[in-house]
Parts: C-alpha cells; sequence; structure tokens
C-alpha cells in the first residue's frame, strides 16, 4: 500500500463541482488505505482565511495558506484534497512547487464546466447576484478565471457524471501508483 502523500488540487469556477467531487473521492481513497484530508475553500475561508476578501492579493494568500497546509500534509502521507477555485495559475504553480519540492505529489485537476454551465445551475444564487452587481469582481463573471493549460486530470463537470469524474481522478492515482486497484 502506497504511503506517497499527495495533493489533489482541484482548480475550477464556483459551482463547478470541486466540492462535491472532493466529498466523492474522501471515503473510496479511505478505503483504499489512504489518510485523507479536505481542505475546501468555503471551509477554510471560515477559520484559517477568515477575514479574507476576494481581491487578487486575498485569494493569492488564500489558495497560499491552502497550498501550505497541504504541502505539511502531504510530506507526512497524507492524501489532500484541495477544493478551491485558486483562479491565478501562477500561484497554483507556486503550491506545486512547494508540494514537490516536499517529496510529494501534486495533481491538479481541472473542474471544468463553463461560466454558463455554472450559471445555469446557480447553486447558490451567486451568479445572479454577480449579474445584478450585487457581488463585484465574481469569478467568471467580472473578474478572472485562468484555465490550467496541461492539468493532470480535466473533468468535464459540466457534462459528465459525477462518476464518470471520479473514475478518471481515480484512474489516474492508480496509474501514479497513489492508490491500490479497487477490489472486485
Ligand atoms: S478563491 O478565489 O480564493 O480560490 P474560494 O474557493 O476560497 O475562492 O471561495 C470561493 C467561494 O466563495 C465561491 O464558491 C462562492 O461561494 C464564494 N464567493 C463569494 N464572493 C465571491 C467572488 N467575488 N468570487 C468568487 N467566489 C465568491
Amino acid at each position: 500500500m502506497s504511503s506517497q502523500g499527495f495533493v489533489i488540487w482541484f482548480t475550477g469556477l464556483s459551482g463547478s463541482g470541486k466540492s462535491t467531487l472532493a466529498e466523492a473521492l474522501a471515503p473510496v481513497l479511505r478505503e483504499r488505505g489512504r489518510n485523507v484530508e479536505i481542505l475546501d475553500g468555503d471551509i477554510v475561508r471560515t477559520n484559517l482565511s477568515k477575514g479574507l476578501g476576494f481581491s487578487k492579493e486575498d485569494r493569492d494568500t488564500n489558495i497560499r495558506r491552502i497550498g501550505f497546509v497541504a504541502s505539511l500534509l502531504a510530506r507526512n502521507g497524507v492524501g489532500v484534497i484541495t477544493a478551491a477555485i485558486s483562479p491565478y495559475q501562477e500561484i497554483r504553480d507556486e503550491n506545486r512547487a512547494m508540494t514537490e519540492g516536499d517529496g510529494a505529489v501534486f495533481v491538479e485537476v481541472h473542474a471544468a464546466a463553463t461560466v454558463e454551465q455554472c450559471e445555469a445551475r446557480d447553486v447558490k444564487g451567486l451568479y445572479a447576484k454577480a449579474r445584478a452587481g450585487e457581488i463585484k469582481g465574481f469569478t467568471g463573471i467580472d473578474d478572472p478565471y485562468e484555465e490550467p493549460p496541461s492539468p493532470e486530470v480535466r473533468c468535464e463537470t459540466g457534462l459528465d457524471s459525477e462518476e464518470r469524474s471520479l473514475d478518471q481522478i481515480l484512474d489516474y492515482l492508480e496509474s501514479r501508483g497513489l492508490i491500490g486497484k479497487a477490489q472486485s
């Protein structure tokens, strides 16, 4: 059983399915013998990043904090799953370098639902507020989102089932020897 630590770094728009996939993935990894922690943007912003807003500076601080904690855990053999928009490639790459520098594996997973797809679902009603001008600087509406040019896994979360996206991620982790094959 592998005890190689890793960080599964989800990135994608609000409502693109990052948290849903993170929550679905964690129990599967645990079943396969991994210690798992989830660092979810919405939850981190209630404690570790409490008080931060959504300016570029604050987002960068938030993402660097998540990356720092993720690296600490991963270098101790934990399978870490992060789920924050993390809109800027430069900061994602910084976190990759930190994780890899700590001897752990960084797996960037793009939850690639488009703005149109996320807005059509608008689970939290935030896209409507952003369109109405009640929220300024909303990612994908009037704030940037930089798509990762070469993520390890790209999930078409606006089109594919949750199961299909999970399978893609699990296949990748298996191919890297980070989890064992499912018992059938
Ligand atoms: S990040 O940009 O710093 O990575 P993070 O993932 O922590 O963002 O938080 C995003 C969540 O905050 C969204 O899913 C949404 O619920 C909420 N939110 C509130 N204001 C904004 C905004 N201006 N842009 C994006 N998300 C926002």
